[in-house]
């Protein structure tokens, strides 16, 4: 069995003994000479043919995908929107994940949804899945059918919710997970040993908006406009040479970190309305939790998750392993 967290900006995928991050980035494949290929050891060929009823045996197609994606340039990624499940590179990314997890033919698989699309989207999202039906191959390795025998869709903040220890007992959490577009919040109940979910919602608020204050203060710098990538590495490191010249973004960063942190706890807490008021605390999962490290000063008592990137893909799997307290 394995669980897939398909981020907007990263795919995280885990079975019992492995991990697998992806950016998630797809770009059709072309032939690189070998030493490219070689010199970049990060990112994925892969290889898939489809065995879908009304697709032919022998269609066969091969992609870049994560970080040899990303090299390709623009246009790979997920657009912005809002069915990301829809969009083809999802189940390239799926497919993909699986094969490098080795999961077996007919694996039990558990993905996520937005809470907020969860009821109206999970139904479609698992008949999407268990129809999936491929032989794939990653790096040149060889061709291997993947299929999945049962697909489990959980909302995507209660997975990361079932990672967290010593939850106060006879108490409200809530559990918010901020993405690089989305911040996903849910709210539960524990009693008696047991997590009872109580309502959330999503707010289309994330790291990227970080990123992007920092690509207009780049910007406004040098004139010059500045990859979301690039924005990323800036924003991790405050500074760049950019012409020779070696350019201080410390500051900028700085603030684009406290005001998109600020923007997304204030969204989150006016969304939960009075509820917010009897929360006896925050866990914070999502790289967003790492991206953002002050917005555990701006929720009124929060604890960071431990790996919390991986919260949810974690969460995910313990839903079939049987090891949590409740569903
Ligand atoms: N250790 C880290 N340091 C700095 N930034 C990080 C770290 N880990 C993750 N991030 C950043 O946090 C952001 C959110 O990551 P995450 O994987 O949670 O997003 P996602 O699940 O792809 O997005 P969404 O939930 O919106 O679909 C990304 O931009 C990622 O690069
Ligand atoms: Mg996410």
């Amino acid at each position: 069995m394995i669980a897939i967290d398909v981020g907007y900006s990263h795919t995280k995928a885990v079975s019992l003994d492995q991990r697998v991050l992806i950016p998630s980035v797809v770009a059709p494949h072309r032939e690189l000479p070998l030493s490219e290929l070689s010199r970049n050891g990060s990112g994925h060929v892969v290889e898939i043919r489809k065995l879908n009823g009304d697709t032919k045996n022998g269609d066969t197609k091969k992609y870049f995908v994560g970080e040899l994606a990303l090299r390709e340039g623009q246009g790979a990624t997920f657009t912005l929107d809002r069915e990301k499940h829809r969009h083809p590179n999802h189940d390239i990314l799926v497919l993909a994940a699986a094969r490098l997890l080795e999961a077996r033919e007919g694996a039990t698989l558990v993905v996520g949804l937005p809470v907020a699309y969860y009821r109206l989207q999970k139904e479609e999202l698992r008949k999407q899945l268990e129809a999936l039906h491929a032989k794939v191959s990653v790096d040149d390795g060889p061709l291997a059918r993947v299929s999945f025998g049962k697909v489990v869709v959980y909302p995507q903040g209660a997975g990361a919710l079932l990672t967290a220890s010593d939850l106060p007992e006879n108490s409200l959490i809530c559990l918010v997970d901020v993405g690089y577009k989305t911040t996903d919040y849910v709210l539960a109940k524990v009693a008696g040993g047991m997590v009872g979910p109580e309502g959330g919602g999503s707010v289309e608020y994330g790291v990227f908006q970080m990123y992007e204050a920092v690509a207009a203060a780049f910007g406004s710098a040098t004139g010059a406009p500045l990859d979301m990538n690039v924005a990323a590495a800036v924003a991790a490191k405050g500074r760049v040479t950019f012409r020779g010249r070696e350019l201080d973004l410390t500051a900028a960063v700085k603030a684009a970190r406290v005001n998109t942190a600020r923007a997304i706890a204030d969204r989150v807490l006016a969304a939960l309305g009075q509820k917010g008021d009897f929360v006896e605390k925050f866990y914070l999962a999502g790289g967003g939790a790492v991206a953002l490290p002050e917005l555990t000063e701006m929720f009124p008592v929060a604890e960071v998750l431990p790996d919390p990137q991986w919260a949810n893909a974690e969460g995910f799997l313990r839903v079939v392993t049987g090891t949590l307290k409740s569903a």
